[in-house]
Parts: structure tokens; C-alpha cells; sequence
């Protein structure tokens, strides 16, 4: 049941309102402004319309309603002024303070019980509104917030971003150098240096968990400054002396630098590992400038790659079988490989001189 407060000094008045209402809402009467004020102050959230009596000893309807006004609770309860007072001004002034309704005495009770209901659910209805206007502020400021996050997180990748497309030019001029040298090769010699190339560029994963391991932040300066191997260029060849010569015009190409060598195939790894590994400082051309950007060019042959792809999985495997069998296998395996690569570059050699 909703509430409303009665206020009037005439006790006789009062009675006759709680009478009229009592059966639809729960009455709370007070004889005075001093009262009113008191209960609202007590619980004004309950009270869903307030019947005030303008004229009253002490405090009266007026200052009430100014009180109300201070406390701004004339924005969540109507205020219908129930009195015999007469007059365009007073009536006016009642509504210039905010007033939802000005009931003349004596009235009708059918005409003051509907006046009354009209009035309590209008303010329910812009009491629930302000509600869900709030509700929908706050998501509103949530989502907000969310997309200010997600905003700052794409700010930060810009760069990233950025680093990455540099990353990714630089693969294609290696490429695009690496395809020159093919396709000269194979106008003036009739063979070609490399079988294939496979090219990649790091995940932000394994470059954020590289930077981690090294003890690096991540950052897109720490990238340029503490890895290599964000760009990866691997030339798969058929014989190990196409490896050498190729490594070599490449190096040998003015504006390309060497940024670190290491030769793998004639320094093999322990377990058996064979390849030529490059870090260069290659130029990328952008519309501003010139950017050297560190790219590493594995070469192997055919057999090392194909070697080297079964390892990996090996390395990256947890708790195999036989483990030490199987590197043993390898191990072998690649001792083999090398010996059939020369002794297929030794074929390749008698081919050609018969040729000739
Ligand atoms: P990473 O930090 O692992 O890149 O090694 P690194 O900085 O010491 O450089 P290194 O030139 O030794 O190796 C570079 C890359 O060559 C590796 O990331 C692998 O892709 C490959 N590689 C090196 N050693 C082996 C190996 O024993 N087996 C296989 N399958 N690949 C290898
Ligand atoms: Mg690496």
C-alpha cells in the first residue's frame, strides 16, 4: 500500500481525509508543518503524495513546501494543496513552488480520490523513468569505460602495429632479393640456388614471452633493440654449395649488413643440427625515410629441413618415449643427410661437367 501524508491542524479535516483514503492507501497524519516535516525527514521515500493544508499555526503549507524544496523532495512526492483559501494568487504562487495540484474545499470525493490517484502515478511513473534513466547512465558509463580501455590497448598497439608492418616490408625485400638471384640463376645457369622459401613472422605471443625470458620489457623499442628473430626467412636449397654462394651474393649486396653469422653446417650442433644462419640489417623504403630493420635467413637443404622440422617436434613434445633412443636417431640421421647432400652435390658436379 502506498503511503500519504495528511497535514492539516484541524483534526476534524484530518479524519474526513483518512475516511476518503484509507481504504486504497496506508495514511500518516501530522498537525502541523513541524510534524509534516519531522516524519518526511523520518522516511520521505515512503511517502508517495503529501495532502497539505495551506494555513496552520506555526510553521505553515508555505514553508513546507520551500522546506521540501531544499531538500529536493518535491522532485519524488507530489504536494496537493487541499484549502478554503480563495484567490488566483495564492493558487499561482502554490504552483510557481511546485505544487502538483490545488484542491478547493469543499470538494467532491470522488473528483479529489481521482486527483490524488493521477498525481501518485504520475510521480511512480517519473520516479521508475529517473530509475531507469540512472540504471542506463551507469551502463552506459561502464560500456564507456570499456571502450575507453580498449581504446588506450589499441593506442598502445599502434605502434606495435606499425613495427610489425615494418617487420613484414623487410621480409619482402628479402624475398624480393632472394627471387632476383633465382631468377638470374636459372636464365644464365639453367638451375636454380633455392628450392623453396618459407617465411614467417613472430606471434605476439612468443615475441611477449621471449622478452619475458630474456628479462626485457615489452616494449616496441625493446623489440627493434633486444630481438632478431622477429622477421624469419628460411631458403631451403638443394645442395650445400648453392647455400654458401647465395649467402654470399647476399651479403655481398651493398646496402644489406651482417649483423651476426652462424654456421651450423660446418659447426654442427650436438644433436645433429645443420644450417646457415644469418641475422641482416636490411633496408626497408618508406615514404619518409629509409629503416634497416634485423631479419634472420636460415638456409638448409631440402634433407636438413626436412631433419630439422622432425626435431622440432621432438623438442616441443613432453614426455616422449625413448627419448635418448630417439635422439640417437637423429643424431644419425643427420650425420647421414650430410653425407648424402655432398654426395648428391658430387652427382650434380659430374652431371655438369659432362655437360660441358
Ligand atoms: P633462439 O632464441 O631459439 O632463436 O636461438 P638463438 O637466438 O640462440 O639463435 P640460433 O641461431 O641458435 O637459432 C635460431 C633458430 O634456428 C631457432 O629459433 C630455431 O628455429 C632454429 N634452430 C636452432 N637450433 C636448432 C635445433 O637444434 N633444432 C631445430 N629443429 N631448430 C633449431
Ligand atoms: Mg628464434
Amino acid at each position: 500500500m502506498q503511503k500519504i501524508l495528511v497535514v492539516d491542524d484541524s483534526k476534524l479535516n484530518r479524519e474526513l481525509l483518512c475516511e476518503l483514503l484509507k481504504d486504497e492507501y496506508e495514511i500518516e497524519m501530522a498537525g502541523d508543518g513541524n510534524q509534516a516535516l519531522q516524519k518526511l525527514e523520518e522516511y520521505w521515500q515512503e511517502i508517495h503524495a503529501l495532502l497539505l493544508d495551506l494555513i496552520m499555526p506555526g510553521m505553515n503549507g508555505f514553508a513546507v513546501i520551500k522546506r521540501m524544496k531544499e531538500n529536493e523532495w518535491m522532485r519524488d512526492i507530489p504536494v496537493l494543496i487541499i484549502s478554503s483559501e480563495f484567490g488566483v494568487e495564492v493558487e499561482n504562487q502554490c504552483f510557481e513552488l511546485g505544487v502538483s495540484d490545488f484542491i478547493h474545499r469543499p470538494f467532491d470525493q470522488s473528483i479529489v480520490k481521482n486527483r490524488i490517484r493521477n498525481a501518485v502515478e504520475l510521480f511512480l511513473c517519473k520516479r521508475q523513468l529517473e530509475k531507469k534513466v540512472k540504471e542506463q547512465e551507469a551502463t552506459l558509463e561502464k560500456q564507456y569505460q570499456i571502450i575507453q580501455r580498449q581504446a588506450e590497448k589499441l593506442r598502445e598497439a599502434k605502434p606495435f602495429n606499425t613495427l610489425m608492418t615494418e617487420y613484414r616490408s623487410a621480409i619482402m625485400e628479402v624475398e624480393t632479393r632472394l627471387n632476383v638471384l633465382n631468377a638470374e640463376f636459372s636464365q644464365e645457369y639453367n638451375r636454380n640456388p633455392f628450392e623453396s622459401i618459407k617465411s614467417r613472422l613472430k606471434s605476439p605471443e612468443s615475441i611477449s614471452e621471449k622478452l619475458e625470458r630474456k628479462g626485457y620489457p615489452f616494449t616496441v623499442e625493446s623489440i627493434r633493440e633486444h630481438l632478431t628473430d622477429v622477421a624469419g626467412v628460411r631458403v631451403i636449397c638443394s645442395f650445400p654449395d648453392d647455400i654458401y654462394r647465395l649467402a654470399e651474393l647476399f651479403t655481398e649486396q651493398g646496402d644489406i649488413h651482417l649483423v651476426r653469422r652462424k654456421d651450423y653446417i660446418r659447426y654442427p650442433k650436438s644433436n645433429g643440427y645443420r644450417s646457415l644462419h644469418l641475422i641482416l640489417s636490411v633496408p626497408i623504403f618508406l615514404s619518409r625515410e629509409v629503416k634497416y630493420m634485423n631479419v634472420e635467413v636460415q638456409f638448409r637443404t631440402i634433407a636438413m629441413d626436412f631433419w630439422a622440422s622432425l626435431e622440432h617436434k621432438l623438442k616441443y613434445k613432453k614426455d616422449v618415449d625413448n627419448a635418448d633412443e630417439i635422439v640417437g636417431q637423429l643424431k644419425a640421421c643427420a650425420d647421414s643427410i650430410e653425407q648424402l647432400d655432398y654426395q648428391m652435390q658430387e652427382i650434380r658436379d659430374k652431371i655438369d661437367l659432362s655437360r660441358v
